[in-house]
């Protein structure tokens, strides 16, 4: 069971397209690190195999190495819910790679799996079977709360409903990520922000107060000013008219340019999507077609 695992991983670097590895065995948790040949880590790994205790093996922590210009990538990712007594597969087999400085959109039908798929990047969810591989670094590694401290690090959402927090006001909210990941914002970049969006004069009231573009408006905000390396967006114009969408296309679009942020945005407007770098689109689970522009 372990050879085959340890298998397995070597495959998914294989799969990643490794230009060079090699395993370093001088310490007592054995890394995988840079530099060597990649034949020399396959035949050094299948030698680990064999010679790892059972100890070691859970306290192997590896350094996926994927081309410098991918920020995150899926492979095989598969996400079943259970319905009683059967289950359903909302996510099969999903193999995507997004590059730094990407805005890509991803579309598809309701139901067809795109918010499963931000969840499941975003460590929100555990897949079923399958890996996400993030800055060279493999989620399945991690623990818990080692997966919560990297996602509020590097990874901004805009949810579907929002999920503002309904006790503190707008300002509070739309700190409130930048705070946790300890980045320093000032007041002037929250007013900023909230002007560029519209809602300069909603920040001292409380959510439940505001439409829902507004609350969509401001956990943009949120999400942006803590600056991610990976923004995931489900339907960030969902609840917005075609004026307002336009200006998150843009302010998305200026964050992608100016800050080398990716962007996943899941979308059901057709206008938008055509304005992304790349359109996955998703049927039932499964990725059936990429159109990219560049
Ligand atoms: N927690 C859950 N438990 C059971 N089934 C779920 C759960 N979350 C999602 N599903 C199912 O998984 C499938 C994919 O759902 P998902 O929310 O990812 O779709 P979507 O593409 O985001 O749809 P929409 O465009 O309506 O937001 C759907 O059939 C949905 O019913
Ligand atoms: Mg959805």
């Amino acid at each position: 069971m372990y050879r085959n695992e340890f298998t397995e991983t070597i495959s998914r670097l294989a799969f990643y397209g490794l230009g060079t590895a090699d395993i370093d065995l001088s310490s007592a948790s054995p890394k995988l690190v840079m530099g060597g040949s990649f034949p020399k880590c396959v035949k050094k790994g299948l030698f680990l195999t064999l010679t790892l205790s059972f100890r070691q093996l859970f306290e192997f922590r590896v350094r996926y190495c994927m081309s410098d210009d991918i920020l995150v990538g899926t492979r095989a990712l598969t996400v079943d819910f259970s319905c009683g007594m059967t289950f359903l597969r909302a996510l099969d087999n999903v193999d995507i790679t997004i590059q730094r400085g990407e805005f890509v959109s991803l579309v598809g039908v309701s139901g067809s799996g795109k918010t499963t798929l931000l969840n499941a990047i975003g460590g929100l969810i555990v897949p079923t079977s399958g890996s996400i591989i993030f800055n060279s670094i493999c989620f399945d590694s991690m623990n818990e709360e080692e997966r919560t401290i990297f996602r509020r690090n590097h990874i901004g959402f805009i949810f579907q409903n929002y999920n503002l927090i309904p006790s503190l006001n707008i300002f509070q909210n739309i700190c409130f990520s930048a705070q946790l990941s300890q980045k320093p914002i000032t007041a002037q970049q929250v007013e900023k922000i909230a002007r560029q969006l519209g809602i300069e004069d909603k920040l001292t009231q409380m959510p439940a107060e505001l439409s829902g573009g507004q609350q969509q408006r401001a956990a943009i905000a949120r999400a942006m000013l803590a600056r991610p390396s990976l923004l995931l967006a489900d339907e960030p114009t969902g609840s917005l008219d075609s004026v307002n969408g336009r200006s998150i296309m843009q302010l998305l679009r200026t964050a992608v340019s100016e800050n080398n942020m990716s962007v996943l945005m899941a979308t059901h407007n057709e206008e938008f999507a055509l304005q992304t770098d790349r359109i996955i689109h998703i049927e039932d689970g499964k990725i059936i077609a990429e159109e990219s522009k560049k």
